[in-house]
């Protein structure tokens, strides 16, 4: 209650009084991290398990002391081995939409592991386990053939116990499982909450929780409602209720908060992290106070006046910015010893394929073994999420290592997708802008190779210099233009326009927004390659 009073307190005084640094902003990050599960590590901070599909390495950690800074520590899976689809085979079915989501992340204090949990195909849910979210991770195993824990939450209890609660059958049920003392097999399964108990079609994203001797369960109707349950036990039965109902989004544009996770600072105070749909960006976080009421349950703080998610309130805990630069990098490659956890391929890379090397870059060599034109069949392209309404980037690329029908450059990247980049055609170096590039937004096949907007003929491969930089600038507001531009310069400094608008495209369904795409792959032969020399991100 006293919260509310001073939120509406802050919302009366107007920007004039209520500092900035007192405050924080909603969306916490606007970057692409969808289905978190956030909670406290042995070390004070509070670690941000995200999906991220068929990205990899995969299920991104990002760490934070004080909930509004964020620093991106890196991935509870080293690589995704959970198929021949991860690693873009040149024929047959690739892993568009698999990989990691709605996962969950643990510290277990007998153990001192960090337990990450998963569903991956719908097939195996996997254990994987690190001494610290840094790593090194390892697959610790999983629970079976078949066994696929949907959308599920750990709760280690006081007594050391584990469950996982999930949903089951299309997410009409949910179960809780005591998993064995050693975490990797299972000791008794319930179902807990049943058809008709809530009156909506599914329930996804589950967390379970244990406050003032309560079990609690964290779950959502995908797209409106976040529910929360409680029982006196883990087995049920629960009574539920909605925490966050059709609530406005605190981004012009964006959904309504569903998904998330609930988090208790070190003080006491209750917060729930959410996110927003905010495509062509993506689903990024918001953050709320929730206050516990007598009846046990918790209700969410919304804005006094509007009813909805607010888009500041007073902060959870004292400022404690951290070094990581989420609205510009600039990332040196001719510099670096290794790719940073902000870098993520699209599937699994070719290793043998890309180098990085002081003094030279990073170098990629075309790598799909099949030669193909289609860029999401193309290994080894390095993406890296768009931040903020305004995202930019600019690649510097050296490409005199092209062979004859190789394709390099930089794309906005997801299921519709644009580039710039260099063609090397015969003897010919051309800039080429190509816009269109359509995947089934489901996974499934690519249904346009794309068209090609505009050819600059550069002049004779071998006589005309080889260092390019290319730019792409967006518009990802939800409620924006969803446009994208494309840029080249031959000496880093005059941009000339290619192409014209690309129109970003603001489908749910592949459930990742926008990124910049590194690409280089070959529509002949293998044996080229291209050296990214140093790539700059940006946000307006
Ligand atoms: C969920 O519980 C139901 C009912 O007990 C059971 O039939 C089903 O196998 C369980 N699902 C999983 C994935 O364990
Ligand atoms: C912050 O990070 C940059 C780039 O990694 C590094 O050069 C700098 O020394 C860091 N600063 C601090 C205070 O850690
Ligand atoms: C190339 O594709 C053909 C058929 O499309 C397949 O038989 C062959 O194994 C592929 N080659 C490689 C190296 O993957
Ligand atoms: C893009 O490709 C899709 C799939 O082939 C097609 O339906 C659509 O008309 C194309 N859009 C443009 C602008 O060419």
């Amino acid at each position: 209650m006293l919260k509310s009073v001073l939120i509406t307190a802050l919302a009366l005084l107007g920007p004039a009084c209520a500092q900035e640094s007192e405050t924080f902003t909603n969306p916490i990050l606007y970057e692409d991290f969808p289905d978190n599960d956030i909670s406290l590590g042995p070390d004070g901070a509070f670690y941000y398990s995200a999906s991220n599909f068929h990205y990899s390495p995969a299920a991104p950690i990002l760490r934070s002391y004080d909930l509004v800074d964020w620093e991106f520590v890196g991935h509870s899976i080293p690589r995704q081995n959970f198929g021949d689809g991860y690693n873009l085979p040149p024929t047959g079915e690739r892993a568009y939409r698999g990989g990691t989501w709605a996962s969950t992340l643990r510290y277990r204090e007998s153990t001192g592991l960090w337990y990450w949990i998963g569903c991956v195909n719908f097939y195996h849910t996997w254990v994987y386990t690190a001494p610290n979210p840094e790593g090194p991770w390892t697959n610790a195993g999983n629970y079976g053939n078949g066994v696929c824990f949907y959308d599920n939450g750990l709760l280690i209890d006081d007594d050391d116990t584990m469950y996982i609660v999930y949903s089951f059958n299309d997410g009409k049920q949910v179960n809780v499982t005591q998993l064995a003392p050693d975490g990797l097999s299972t000791v008794r399964t319930e179902k807990v909450i049943e058809p008709g108990q809530v009156s909506v079609d599914s329930i996804e994203g589950n967390r379970m929780y244990k406050f003032n001797g309560f079990y609690y369960i964290l779950n959502d109707h995908p797209g409106s409602t976040a529910y929360v349950w409680k029982s006196e036990s883990p087995w049920g039965p629960y009574e539920g209720k909605p925490l966050a109902d059709n609530v406005q989004s605190p981004l012009p544009g964006g959904g309504a908060p569903h998904q998330g996770s609930l988090i208790e600072t070190p003080q006491g105070d209750w917060y729930f992290m959410s996110f927003t749909w905010a495509f062509p960006s993506g689903r990024l976080p918001v953050l709320a106070p929730i206050e516990w009421q007598d009846d046990g349950f918790p209700t969410l703080v919304t804005d006094a006046t509007t009813g909805a998610w607010g888009t500041s309130y007073p902060l959870p805990l004292p400022r404690k910015p951290l070094n990581h630069s989420w609205a510009s990098t600039n990332y040196p490659f001719t510099t670096l010893t290794t790719l940073p956890p902000t870098f993520e391929w699209n599937h699994n890379p070719d290793t043998d394929s890309f180098t990085l090397t002081p003094d030279v870059g990073l170098v990629l060599s075309t790598a799909t073994a099949n030669e193909t034109d289609d860029l999401y069949s193309a290994r080894n392209t390095l993406t890296h999420r768009v931040h903020g309404e305004f995202p930019t980037a600019t690649l510097e690329l050296d490409v005199g290592g092209m062979a004859d029908g190789d394709r390099a450059g930089l794309a906005a990247f997801r299921d519709r997708s644009a580039y710039i980049g260099a063609h090397r055609t015969g003897d010919e170096l051309q800039v080429v802008a190509r816009f269109n590039m359509t995947l089934d937004e489901w996974g499934g096949p690519t249904l346009d190779l794309g068209e090609v907007v505009e050819t600059v003929p550069l002049g004779a491969f071998g006589e005309v210099g080889t260092r390019l930089w290319f730019r792409l600038s967006m518009d990802v507001r939800p409620d924006g233009a969803h446009e994208a531009g494309f840029e080249y310069s031959v000496d880093g400094e005059a941009f000339v326009a290619v192409g014209g608008k690309y129109e970003l495209y603001t489908g749910w369904a592949f459930f990742l927004g926008y990124r910049f795409g590194i690409f280089n792959y070959a529509t002949k032969a293998l044996g080229g390659s291209v050296t990214a020399v140093s790539f700059a991100t940006g946000s307006k």
